[in-house]
């Protein structure tokens, strides 16, 4: 092999490229051989009549200077000057499948290096840039940006679009000429676009077609788009997004992207939710104990800011009834928080509403043999609280300017040392004074004119979160913490690396979360996915839901309840506690286990499962969401088993409606008895489904015999 050319093997993907002339991605998709030979002369372009009289290669920073008219990799000047760089190669480190490739622009006085890793366990392609300025002038950095191509035939996108009690809803288009671009101003993730997405050959499926998935991982703003060249050529980019003058570089200084993560499948979404699902138990989330994940009880939808401590205690002793294991405060324990109008930033306990002190309640949590957690918000401040009337000049934000609240609150300025230790010194007090193992950290608001010292400064105050959260980890190494921002609007793996869950919507509605759940699955393992049963009226939606329906889509997640327990009839208990039991009884499997959403005829029915990763056993959750759109629903066909073993099947729970509702005459036979059947006819013939009422859902296990 040629010694440019630099050939990456995964376990079932493969990179390769070209150092010499350029540094240009050649190809990235299913393993590859025989590159040794001519094979690299054989896909050199041709050159066209009618345009430049070269061929423009895509580098891994496209650049004008070379002719690429689409976006390029990157954008900014000195003082007008040095717009336009060229980057040449320098130099490549390989350490396995680690590549760190140095290339540079001497007229700009600029340095580009590219970190990239084809991980070999999951198939994960893992790169970002960093720019560093050589000149003594400043460099005014407007955009920065990881570029990937894509082969010609990926031509329909996947993204997500979303909104407060509605996250992660896909969407779909062809990319046939132009682009697709997504921004997010938000300040955080955002609920509204997740920062991913993913693009395949047309019709790509869960189980079918090829795929290439995008993440960025940011916790800030950011662009992400998908581009067809005139010349038909494809690629993808994926930014953090600055604000004008953001970003500026003293000579040495350097700035780098956030890290990509990108995975090709060859079997549809489920093959490149199987590389990310992987890589991030094994590279991104760190429990702090190698133990099952604990079934939550959160109080907020129970008492709301209501917090009376015996009462609260009550609620204690039900939880660990039901079978609860982490019991968490919510919103409302600090001074002066009766609403959301009140008392961000005042992190001290309300003395009012707990004259004992917080210890009895942590006390008797412990003592019911559950993990205690509370509540914060650390980034927020409501201008009705002390440390507002106290520091008016905390805020991220640009003076002279009167900027609108959300939810009654701005956000602190954590780049100013003050505010950062002031915070960590309460946080710290916090999780030193009581025995705390788990928080859950908020964020409620949207970030509107971030200025720091009248500049913008998004970036650093995302950065500035990380630390805070790394500070408080490395003197807490044994607390979690759970990322919330109103639900989902902060889930990514960047803050993945310092959290160990998501809250993943303040919808606790079933029927939306089987969606919601959904579309998060594709980038997100169940054990990172905070799942609730809520009560039996959702408190967003007003809609109700049986018991079972709400418990089986809880199961599939980090599970836990969100209600007041001591409010709950007998009736709905026992279901609390069934659910619990039943996860209990299947979480090593749900948590460690390869994720499958089937493809089915009818979209009113969802069919998930999770297979071990030996193929013993699996589980498989059928959700009606909707009418059956025919008198009957077909079958329905399990991949992923070993086409080898049999499988004995059985059914967990089912609708109760099934049996006693009158929808059908007959039954299929595998709910009458016990049906043992191979793995091959699970996925090619399958079984044939029972006719189900709308929001309900029934579960098998599959075990191998
Ligand atoms: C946000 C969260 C909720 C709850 C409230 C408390 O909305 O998403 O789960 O914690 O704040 O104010």
């Amino acid at each position: 092999m040629k010694e440019d050319i630099v050939h990456l093997h995964g376990n079932t993907s493969d990179l390769i490229i070209q150092t010499h002339p350029v540094v240009e991605i050649l190809y990235w998709g299913d393993n590859i051989s025989g590159v040794e030979t001519n094979a690299i002369q054989a896909i050199k372009r041709a050159i066209p009549n009618g345009r430049l009289d070269v061929d423009t290669p895509m580098t891994i920073s496209p650049e004008q200077g070379r002719g690429v008219f689409s976006s390029p990799g990157m954008e900014g000047h000195r003082q007008g000057l040095d717009w336009s760089p060229v980057f040449e190669f320098k130099t490549i480190q390989q350490n396995g499948n680690n590549l760190l490739i140095t290339t540079e622009d001497q007229n700009a006085g600029l340095r580009l290096v590219c970190e990239l890793n084809l991980d070999p366990k999951t198939d994960v392609l893992q790169l970002r840039h960093t720019l560093t300025n050589l000149k003594s002038e400043t460099y005014q950095v407007d955009r920065l940006a990881v570029t990937l191509p894509l082969p010609e035939r990926a031509e329909e996108l996947m993204a997500f679009h979303g909104r407060w009690v509605r996250e992660f809803q896909p969407h779909r288009l062809k990319v046939k000429h132009g682009g697709y671009q997504q921004e997010n101003r938000r300040g955080r993730t955002s609920h509204e676009y997740f920062p991913g997405f993913m693009q395949g050959t047309s019709g790509f499926s869960e189980q079918q077609g090829e795929v290439w998935g995008f993440h960025l991982a940011w916790s800030g703003n950011h662009r992400l788009r998908t581009d067809v060249k005139t010349d038909g050529r494809r690629f993808v980019q994926a930014e953090a997004l600055y604000f004008s003058g953001e970003m500026t570089l003293a000579e040495g200084e350097s700035l780098s992207t956030p890290w990509v993560y990108a995975a090709y499948s060859a079997h549809g979404l489920n093959g490149m939710s199987h590389a990310f699902h992987q890589f991030i138990r094994q590279q991104i989330v760190h429990f702090p104990d190698n133990k099952p994940r604990p079934v939550h009880l959160n109080t907020w939808e129970g008492i709301y800011f209501d917090h009376n401590p015996e009462y609260i205690m009550q609620m204690a002793s039900r939880a660990a009834e039901l079978g609860v294991e982490r019991f968490i405060i919510d919103d409302g324990w600090f001074k002066g928080r009766n609403n959301d109008l009140a008392a961000l930033g005042d992190w001290y306990l309300d003395t009012k509403k707990y004259p004992n002190g917080l210890e009895p309640v942590v006390a008797h949590v412990r003592n019911l043999g559950m993990e205690f957690g509370i509540w914060v918000e650390p980034e927020m401040i409501n201008p009705d609280s002390d440390l507002f009337r106290a520091h008016p000049d905390w805020l991220l934000a640009v003076e002279g300017y009167q900027q609108p609240t959300g939810r009654y609150q701005y956000v602190l300025d954590l780049q100013k040392p003050q505010v950062f230790d002031y915070l960590l010194k309460r946080l710290d007090s916090l999780l030193s004074s009581y025995d705390v193992a788990y928080v859950k950290w908020d964020m409620n608001r949207e970030i509107v004119q971030p200025g720091h010292d009248g500049y913008a400064a998004l970036d650093g105050q995302t950065k500035a979160l990380y630390d805070l959260l790394d500070e408080l980890r490395s003197r807490h190494p044994k607390v979690e913490f759970e990322s919330c921002a109103s639900g989902g609007g902060r889930i990514d793996f960047e803050i993945l690396k310092r959290t160990h869950r998501f809250w993943t919507s303040d919808n606790n509605d079933a029927l939306e979360r089987q969606h919601i759940q959904r579309g998060m699955s594709y980038f997100f393992p169940p054990e990172v996915m905070g799942a609730h049963i809520g009560g039996r009226h959702c408190h967003c939606t007003r809609r109700s839901h049986s018991i079972g329906f709400r418990g089986l889509t809880a199961l599939f997640g980090h599970m836990g309840v969100e209600l007041d327990p001591v409010k709950e009839s007998a009736e709905e208990r026992a279901g609390f506690t069934r659910y619990i039991a039943l996860h209990k009884q299947l979480r090593s499997l749900l948590h460690s286990g390869k994720v499958v959403r089937i493809d089915h005829h009818d979209p009113a029915l969802q069919i998930n499962g999770v297979i071990a990763q030996d193929q013993s056993s699996a589980v498989f959750l059928l959700s009606q969401l909707a009418m059956p759109t025919y008198t009957l629903s077909g079958c329905a066909r399990f991949a992923g088993l070993d086409p080898n073993k049999n499988y004995r099947l059985k059914v967990l729970d089912h609708p109760a409606s099934l049996r006693t509702g009158g929808v059908m005459k007959k039954l299929p036979q595998w709910l009458e008895e016990e049906l043992t059947l191979s793995g091959a006819w699970l996925a090619k013939a399958g079984i044939a489904l029972p006719v189900m009422d709308p929001e309900s859902a029934l579960l098998i296990r599959l075990d191998a015999v």
